[in-house]
């Protein structure tokens, strides 16, 4: 038999990566899974832990703890590292100065030992960090993908699906576009319900629901996240399952489409930057950019958007250049 071992692995064990680990076991999406953290007791804590729950579930899953560099041989690695001092913040942006340190840490040292596979990365800011890991791993675009607007999207379509009757999510096609962060857009003008245009299904429906608020909608969406950080400190379920869905759809050669953060190659007027824009994601990471016509308001909303990650990250890439030229 042509045996294919499914390989994950998870660098960064705290909130967020044992909630993609628990979905990773409980979901069967893969044969083994590696578990690597600066904190390596802590890891190793966390691996025989899982490995206490697998008997009960239908996967057969193999977790193990192991250094950085045992992650080489893995098909996928989901990134959830960040400074445990985190503390919360009013931007994600905040948490550039860390998280990039750590980033210019891994990556050179995963690259190194030869790591091949695909990143998916959740850690904040997640664009800017996403950039960073294309820029230093020296993989191919395709094999770099930040989580970006993906949780952000699911948020939009239940947001949106609370003032349309309750509509079921999965039946509205809709994506938040551009930074992780503050500076994101509906891209309102591509929605539809059951394939049906957003405006018509509100014409057709409007003695029922009225006039749909659309900022409202919107910004709902995209502060939901802060609203759970707010109440308890962190968010985890969400992105742990989203990091997950991602595995998952690589493995299986999905080509589900999705929201993600990736490397621009102009198909919405931007290079050289991440950015949360509809994908088709399968067996060779991005399979495909799906390009929305936006309206001008949107374009204008998704280029500012553009332009603020790419301020960050020239600026962080000058921060680096300079040191490691001292
Ligand atoms: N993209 C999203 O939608 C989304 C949602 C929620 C959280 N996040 C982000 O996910 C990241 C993780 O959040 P969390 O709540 O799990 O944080 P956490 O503090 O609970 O866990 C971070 C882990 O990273 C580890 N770590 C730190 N430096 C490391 C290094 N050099 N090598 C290996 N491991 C290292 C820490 O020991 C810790 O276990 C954050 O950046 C957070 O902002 C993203």
């Amino acid at each position: 038999m042509n045996e294919t071992v499914r390989r994950v692995g998870i660098v960064g064990i705290g909130n967020v990566g044992k909630a993609a680990a628990s979905a990773i076991v409980h979901n069967n999406i893969a044969d083994e899974l590696y578990i690597s953290d600066i904190d390596s007791e802590r890891a190793k804590g966390e691996a025989w832990d899982f490995a206490d729950s697998i008997e009960l579930t239908s996967s057969r899953t193999r977790v193990s703890e192991v250094p950085l560099e045992g992650l080489a041989a893995c098909d996928i690695i989901l990134v959830a590292v960040t400074e445990r001092s985190e503390i919360p913040s009013s931007s994600r942006l905040e948490l550039l100065k860390g998280t990039a340190a750590i980033t210019y840490d891994i990556v050179p040292k995963l690259r190194k030992v030869g790591f091949k596979g695909k990143y998916v990365i959740a850690t904040n800011p997640c664009d800017i960090i996403t950039y960073l890991f294309y820029r230093l791993s020296g993989l191919p675009k395709n094999h770099v993908i930040g989580t970006g607007t993906a949780l952000d999207s699911m948020r939009l379509r239940r947001q949106l699906s609370n003032v349309i009757g309750g509509v079921d999510p999965r039946s509205i096609n809709a994506f938040m576009v551009g930074e992780h962060g503050d500076s994101q857009i509906a891209a309102w003008s591509q929605v539809t319900v059951g394939g049906q245009p957003l405006d018509q299904f509100e014409e057709d429906n409007f003695d029922e629901f009225g006039p749909i608020d659309r900022d409202q909608v919107e910004d709902a969406a995209r502060h939901f996240g802060w609203e759970i950080h707010k109440r308890k400190g962190n968010t985890q379920f969400g992105i742990g399952n989203e990091l997950a869905f991602f595995a998952k759809s690589i493995l299986n050669d999905a080509r589900t489409v999705t929201a993600a953060s990736v490397i621009q190659n102009g198909e919405y007027g931007q290079h050289d930057l991440a950015i949360g824009v509809p994908t088709i994601i399968g067996r060779n990471g991005v399979e495909k950019i799906i390009r929305f016509r936006l309206n001008e308001k949107e374009q204008e909303g998704f280029n500012a958007s553009a332009e603020l990650i790419k301020s960050y990250i020239k600026q962080t890439l000058e921060e680096h250049e300079e040191s490691a030229a001292k």
